[in-house]
């Protein structure tokens, strides 16, 4: 197929696009580069031995998506593109719902026009809410605690229903656990702008010497150590299930599907620390400090949904989610280059 990706320059689009190209699929990429540096693409056809295709704007412009519509071959999309950060969609609530709900709706739009009916959503675990039922299945109910979260939400809700009001859809939503890790080459990986929000990369950076220590949030948590656990997912593990939800759900009977996205095993904050001084061979300086507002204890999926119906499941263990990003990490201590 010839599989457009929105977001596809950015962390988990990146990974995905080297798997569909591998699994014989071609590839369009659409990215603003708001979150993604143009460097990355060159890295992609290296990897990948291909020219990548790519349109640098934002699919929230519904008149340029429709043009690329017209003047691409499209067989599907894969919607990475969105605003990611939950800290900051609390103080820009209005920026995460125009943006993420926008690019949907202008993608949607063109598909429908266009007759492209395949489509594969980047959601997250996050829309089990603040106080989900372990392990988290498909079926449980689905809420947030944060603008970010029910950008999530609410898409996931638009897309149920326009596969119901129209059965030629063939959409997958997928709950995406935590992705951590890079590609086997250390050319591609995670690399945040600023401060990084989440766990792993801020520890790589600690090892790497770019930042003093980790601040834990929170040893009081009811979990195996007192620390918040994770079901963390190796991000070309990840890329595997969107190549295989792509392969699959076209073949199903019913328009919308929903999979989890994970290993099904929960690891701590202090866990994720001694894996990657194993990693590393460095340590990682910590302290404790008071719990994050918003977060959750524990977190992990049952993936047996994803597991049976996309003949898919993850492989990588937590030594080689730390191995694979202090390869990338060490191999890129700054990131990608501006140029
Ligand atoms: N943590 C620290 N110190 C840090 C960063 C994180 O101790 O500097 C802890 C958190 O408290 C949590 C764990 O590490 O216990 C993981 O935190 P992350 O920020 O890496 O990940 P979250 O589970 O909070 O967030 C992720 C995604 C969100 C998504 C959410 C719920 O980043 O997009 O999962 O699915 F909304």
């Amino acid at each position: 197929m010839r599989v457009l990706v929105s977001g596809g320059a950015g962390y988990i689009g990146s990974h995905t696009v080297i798997r569909l190209v591998e699994a014989g699929h071609d590839v369009v990429v659409v990215d603003d580069f708001s979150n993604a540096k143009p460097t990355v693409v060159g890295r992609l056809e290296a990897l990948s031995g291909r020219p990548i295709p790519v349109h640098a704007f934002d699919v929230s412009d519904a008149d340029k998506t429709e043009h690329l519509f017209a003047h691409e071959q499209i067989d599907a999309v894969i919607h990475f593109a969105g605003f990611k950060a939950v800290g900051e969609s609390v103080a820009k609530p209005l920026d995460y719902y125009q943006n993420n709900l926008d690019s949907t709706f202008s993608l949607l739009r063109a598909m429908g026009r266009h007759d492209v009916r395949t489509l594969v959503f980047s959601s997250s675990a996050t829309v089990y809410g603040a106080e989900p039922q372990l392990p988290m299945t498909e079926d449980l109910p689905t809420s947030a605690t944060n603008p970010y979260g029910w950008t999530k939400v609410m898409i996931e809700q638009v897309l149920t229903d326009v596969a119901a009001a129209d059965d030629r859809w063939r959409i997958a939503a997928l709950r995406y656990f935590n992705p951590v890790g890079a590609h086997a080459s250390g050319d591609i990986g995670e690399d945040p702008s600023g401060i990084p929000n989440n766990l792993m990369p801020f520890v790589a950076q600690v090892a790497v010497g770019r930042r003093e220590k980790l601040s834990v949030f929170g040893d009081d948590y009811d979990t195996v150590d007192g620390t918040g656990v994770r079901d963390y997912i190796h991000v070309d593990d990840l890329a595997a299930g969107h190549v295989a939800a792509l392969d699959t759900v076209n073949s199903r009977s019913q328009p919308m599907s929903v999979w989890n996205l994970g290993t099904g095993q929960g690891v701590s904050v202090l866990q994720v620390i001694k894996a990657f001084e194993r990693a590393s061979g460095r340590p990682i300086p910590y302290e404790v400090a008071p719990r994050r507002a918003g977060d959750i204890a524990a977190s992990y999926a049952d993936p047996s949904k994803a597991n049976a119906d996309l003949d898919w499941r993850a492989t990588k263990t937590i030594d080689d989610m730390c191995a694979d990003t202090w390869r990338w990490q060490s191999k890129n201590p700054n990131g990608y280059p501006d140029a």
